[in-house]
């Protein structure tokens, strides 16, 4: 039973990269519902200076606040994630 909810979170997440990225990085980069802090800034298409490269760079390998996604995404899932923030209306800081 848990072995096919997580098949079938597995199979949402590919489908829709907005998922994957709630679900990874969510945690720490989306506003938590209940007045809790967050603990990284909020993403969208201004993020690491609007590069797609460095944020690739950045999401690979971490920064020492942030772990390092290349044990845990693929890279055709790190793309999917870059390309969505790329969608999401933000202006840099
Ligand atoms: C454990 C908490 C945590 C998780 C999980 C996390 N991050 Fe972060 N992230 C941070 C923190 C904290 C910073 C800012 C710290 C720094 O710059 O070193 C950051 C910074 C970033 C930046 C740089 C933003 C900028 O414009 O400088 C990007 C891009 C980023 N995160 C993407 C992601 C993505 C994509 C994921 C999911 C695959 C993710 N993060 C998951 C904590 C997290």
């Amino acid at each position: 039973m848990k072995h096919r909810a997580s098949t079938l979170l597995l199979a949402l997440a590919a489908a829709a990269p907005a998922v994957l990225f709630a679900q990874s990085c969510g945690i720490c980069h989306l506003q938590p519902s209940m007045g809790v802090k967050t603990y990284g800034p909020p993403l969208n298409k201004a993020s690491a200076g609007g590069n797609d490269e460095v944020m690739r760079v950045f999401i690979v390998n971490g920064s020492e606040r942030m772990p390092a996604f290349k044990y845990y995404l693929k890279p055709s899932e790190i793309d999917a994630i870059i390309a969505y923030l790329r969608t999401v209306p933000g202006e840099s800081r």
